[in-house]
């Protein structure tokens, strides 16, 4: 790592770093191509300071736009949020229902930013059972942006990792059944193929803020060869600094991808 000898070991280096400083650090070495993001900690943010889990929510629309932007002056190609999981559907209805608003509303007010910045928006996971109102702005957004050619924002919603495989193996056995593919044929590209992923790298990066230690069922077959970053660091405190942090960290790493 281009770090100053500072006589500090490279954590304590880095510690000593703000913003502007990682953020020039970074971009002296090869980035990541692609970032993904569990953004956890909202409900816990929230209750800490004696307020409703969804003002956690809101605070984290925030930080969700400060990640974004952080990106994008980064120029990374494809950063993915996990912004509601299938299994999310289990919250008290009152906060699923207020978290599918400000979605929404982000979403929607977001599309002249994401213009502006060149940034294509797409959206990973089942469409079947999104509330029809942020189906119909989700795909307008997506069509908006589908000419944009700069980052790639993958919003992970109503997302599940065994899902995506699930749906994929049923593709591929419905090109079994018609003929096209022998069984002993499916490699790892046809299944890479038939994820919602299809055309997007791996991730060679992934956070998770708020100190949870798992994968909670977020691009299972992705990620084999992931990076893994945690802070406990709850979303809504999680700012470019962290994100360049995290960067700065994988960029001192070596991946080996099973090799010595
Ligand atoms: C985790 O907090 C966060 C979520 C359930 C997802 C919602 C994310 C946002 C509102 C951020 C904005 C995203 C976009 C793409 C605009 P939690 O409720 O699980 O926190 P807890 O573990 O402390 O309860």
């Amino acid at each position: 790592m281009a770090l100053k000898p500072t006589g500090l070991p490279p954590q304590a280096a880095l510690d000593a770093l703000g913003e502007p400083e990682l953020l020039e650090l970074v971009r002296t070495q090869p980035l990541p191509e692609h970032v993904a993001i569990i953004m956890d900690g909202n409900g816990r943010w929230a209750t800490r300071r004696g307020f409703p889990r969804v003002a956690g929510h809101r605070e984290g629309v925030k930080t969700a736009r400060a990640i974004f932007r952080a990106a994008d002056t980064l120029g990374l190609r494809y950063l993915t949020l996990y912004a509601f999981s299938t299994e999310n559907w289990t919250r008290p209805e009152d906060e699923v229902s207020t978290l599918m608003s400000l979605l929404e509303r982000a979403i929607h007010e977001e599309l002249p930013e994401l213009m502006s910045r060149n940034a294509r928006l797409r959206v990973l996971g089942r469409p079947n059972g999104v509330p029809a109102g942020i189906r119909r702005g989700l795909d307008h957004v997506v069509r908006e942006t589908r000419n944009n050619t700069g980052l790639n924002i993958l919003m992970a919603f109503n997302y599940g990792g065994r899902d995506e495989l699930i749906d994929a193996f049923r593709a591929l056995a419905r090109r079994v059944q018609a003929g096209e593919l022998k069984p002993e044929e499916i490699s790892e590209e046809h299944i890479g193929r038939a994820l919602y992923t299809a055309d997007i790298p791996d991730p060679d990066l992934l956070i998770r803020t708020s100190g949870e230690m798992r994968v909670s069922n977020f691009l299972l077959w992705q990620i084999a060869y992931t990076e893994l970053w945690i802070t406990p660091t709850l979303w809504p405190d999680f700012g470019p600094a962290h994100f360049y942090r995290a960067v700065a960290e994988f960029q001192g790493r070596t991946r080996r991808f099973g090799g010595v």
